[in-house]
Formats: structure tokens, sequence, C-alpha cells
């Protein structure tokens, strides 16, 4: 079982970034933890800040993945453009927010991804990636 790990702008900082909110964890340490707990998983990571790098790169394992979990960060309020590559590819998505997005700002309500999505988890903390590895998985 193949399956992409993509994460959006700023979740690069994860563990040094409004630790409140996105807690203490670095991404890197949790994919081992992941990893090591689903050893017959092959992950693959990517993470861009760049919203076209995010879409190429949809592209690229929507056709060849088994299943995508997707953080698009701040694009998922603003770019239609990430929906239309859900929307175009083979492999289920799998939205996920580390915080509950609808418990924040207004504008964080809106998203261009859930529509396009098998589903959506928002508000789990990082818990929520495994989450989605568990249904991607379930299929
Ligand atoms: C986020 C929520 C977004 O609104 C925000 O822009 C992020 C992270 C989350 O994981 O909770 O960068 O996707």
């Amino acid at each position: 079982m193949k399956i992409a790990i993509i994460n959006g702008p700023n979740l690069n900082l994860l563990g040094k970034r409004e630790t409140d909110i996105y807690g203490n964890m670095p991404f890197g340490k949790y994919l081992e933890s992941l990893k090591a707990k689903y050893p017959n998983v092959e992950f693959h990571y990517f993470q861009s800040n760049v919203e076209g790098e995010l879409i190429d790169e949809i592209q690229r394992v929507g056709f060849e993945y088994d299943g995508i979990i997707l953080n698009p960060a701040g694009y998922t309020h603003t770019s239609v453009a990430i929906g239309d590559a859900i929307a175009a590819i083979k492999a289920p998505v799998v939205e996920v927010h580390i915080s509950n997005v609808h418990a924040r700002e207004e504008f964080r309500k809106l998203s261009h991804v859930s529509g396009k999505s098998a589903g959506s988890i928002f508000g789990l903390g990082l818990t929520g990636y495994e989450l989605a590895l568990t249904y991607l998985l379930s299929r």
C-alpha cells in the first residue's frame, strides 16, 4: 500500500509554530512514529509552501498511489486549483487539519478541498493523520 502525505504552507514549522494551536511535535518525528507503527505501508512525504508545487505533487502521486492524506493548510481556504487537482486524480484524498478550523476565524470554515475529498478530519491534532491512514487502509 502506497500512501502519500502532503502538507501545505507553514507546516514545515510544526513544533515551533503557534504551539498552543499546533502542538510541540515536529512533523518529521511524528512521521517516524507512523512509519514504525505501519511497517507495511510505503509512505511518501512532501511539504511545500508553494501552491503550484503542491498541485504538481498531487498530480504526480494521484495516479500512482493508493491514497493521499492532504493538509493544504492556508490554501484550503483559497485554492480552487488544489480542489480541481483533487477532482482530477484517481487516488482518494483525505483532508486533514490539525486544528479545529470550525472553531477559529470565519474564513477558515471555507474549504475548497472538502467537497472533492473522500472525507475530512479536523481538530484532532496529529492523530488526524493516523485516522486518515486507517481509513485509507480499510478501503
Ligand atoms: C491548518 C488550518 C489552516 O486554517 C491553517 O491555515 C494552517 C493549518 C491545520 O492543520 O489546522 O496552516 O490546516
